[in-house]
C-alpha cells in the first residue's frame, strides 16, 4: 500500500530510495539473434525487459563475435544464431540494471512486431552516456503556428510501389496541382535523395531500412515546418512504412500504394533497369531478386494499369480535400 496516490502501471519499478536502478533509453548490449530473417539495424522491434515493453532499434552493430574463436568481426546485419555487441535505442527511458548486477532488469528479448515471434535475446552491458547528455530543445514556435502561417494542415503523402510503377510521375502531378491551388509542398524522391543525403546507401535490405528511416525523419521535419510533403520511394518493407507512419499524428500520414503489376512495370522499364536486372547485371532489384511487400491497409490504392496518371493525381487531390 502506498502512502501517496501514484500512477503506477505494468512495467514500472518500485525500488528502495537508496538503491534505485538507473533510467536510460540507449544501451550497449550483447545480442543473440534467433530469427531466420536477419536483424537489420534501424528496424523497430518490441523489447520486453521484465514486465516493461518499449520499441527498440539497433542503431549500430559494433562487432559480431565468431563463436569458435571469440574474435570480433565486422557486420552490417545479423543472421540466425549470430552473436554481436550492439548499440540499442529505445523510444522511451526505462529502469534497468546491468546484466552482471541483476538478471531480471538486465536481460531482455526482442519481438517482431508483425509476426510476434521472439527474434533475439540480449543482456545490457551499460547505458550509453550520450543518453543523459542530449536533451530536447524546446522551441517557442510550435508546429501549429507554422502550419497556421501557411494556412494549411501538414500532411505526409507516402507513395510506395515498384520501380517504374509511376510513383514519381503521380507525385509530381499532385505537387503541381497543390502548388497551383496555393499550398506549400515539397517532393522527396528516392532517386534524388540518393544523390545527396542518402548517397552512401545501396540496395541491400539494411541499406533500404536506413534509407527509409532517414527520409521518414526528414518528412517529419517538413510537416513540423507546416509543409505538405510528398515522399516517392519504393519503400518495399511494411515494417519501415509502419515506422514512418508512427512518426506522424492521426490522419497526417497518407499511404498511397501505386499499384502496378510487375509485368507492366517491367514492360515500361523507363530506366532500362529491369533489363539489366534480368541479365544479372544489377543485384537486389525490387521485384526480381529483392522483395516488395504490398500495403495491407493503405489509405489509397492507385491502379496505374487502369487509369492515367492525371486521373489518379486528381483522385489524390480529391482525397485531401475530403480529409
Ligand atoms: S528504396 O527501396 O530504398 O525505397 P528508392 O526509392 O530510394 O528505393 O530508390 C529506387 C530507385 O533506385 C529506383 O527508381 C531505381 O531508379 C534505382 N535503383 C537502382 N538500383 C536499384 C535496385 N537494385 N532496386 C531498386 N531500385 C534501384
Amino acid at each position: 500500500t502506498l502512502r501517496d496516490d501514484l500512477d503506477i502501471s505494468r512495467g514500472d519499478v518500485v525500488a528502495a530510495a537508496h538503491h534505485a536502478p538507473a533510467v536510460a533509453d540507449q544501451f550497449a548490449v550483447h545480442l543473440l539473434w534467433l530469427d531466420r530473417a536477419a536483424l537489420l539495424p534501424g528496424r523497430p522491434y518490441r523489447l520486453q525487459l521484465g514486465t516493461t515493453a518499449a520499441i527498440a532499434q539497433v542503431t549500430e552493430i559494433k562487432y559480431r563475435v565468431d563463436i569458435n574463436t571469440q574474435e570480433p568481426l565486422a557486420a552490417k546485419r545479423l543472421e540466425l544464431n549470430e552473436v554481436a555487441y550492439c548499440n540499442l535505442n529505445l523510444d522511451r527511458a526505462i529502469a534497468f540494471e546491468a546484466y552482471r548486477d541483476d538478471r531480471t532488469l538486465g536481460g531482455f528479448i526482442l519481438v517482431d512486431r508483425q509476426s510476434q515471434a521472439t527474434v533475439a535475446c540480449g543482456t545490457i552491458d551499460f547505458a550509453l552516456r550520450r543518453a543523459h547528455n542530449v536533451h530536447w530543445q524546446h522551441l517557442a514556435l510550435d508546429r501549429r503556428a507554422r502550419a497556421l502561417a501557411k494556412g494549411q494542415s501538414p500532411r505526409c503523402l507516402w507513395f510506395t510501389g515498384l520501380s517504374g510503377a509511376g510513383k514519381s510521375t503521380i507525385a509530381n502531378r499532385v505537387d503541381q496541382r497543390l502548388h497551383a491551388l496555393g499550398y506549400h509542398t515539397y517532393v522527396l524522391d528516392g532517386d534524388n535523395l540518393r544523390h545527396g543525403l542518402n548517397k552512401d546507401l545501396g540496395f541491400t535490405d539494411e541499406d533500404r531500412v536506413e534509407n527509409i528511416r532517414r527520409v521518414a525523419e526528414v518528412a517529419r521535419l517538413m510537416t513540423d515546418a507546416g509543409l505538405i510533403v510528398l515522399v516517392s520511394f519504393i519503400s518495399p518493407f511494411r515494417a519501415e512504412r509502419d515506422m514512418a507512419r508512427a512518426l506522424f499524428g492521426e490522419g497526417e500520414f497518407v499511404e498511397i500504394h501505386v499499384d502496378t503489376p510487375l509485368a507492366i512495370a517491367e514492360q515500361r522499364d523507363p530506366k532500362g533497369l529491369y533489363a539489366k536486372a534480368r541479365a544479372g547485371q544489377l543485384r537486389n532489384f525490387t521485384g526480381i531478386d529483392s522483395p516488395y511487400e504490398p500495403p495491407l491497409a493503405a489509405e489509397m490504392q492507385l491502379s496505374t494499369a487502369q487509369e492515367s496518371p492525371e486521373v489518379l493525381a486528381d483522385r489524390v487531390v480529391d482525397y485531401l480535400r475530403e480529409h
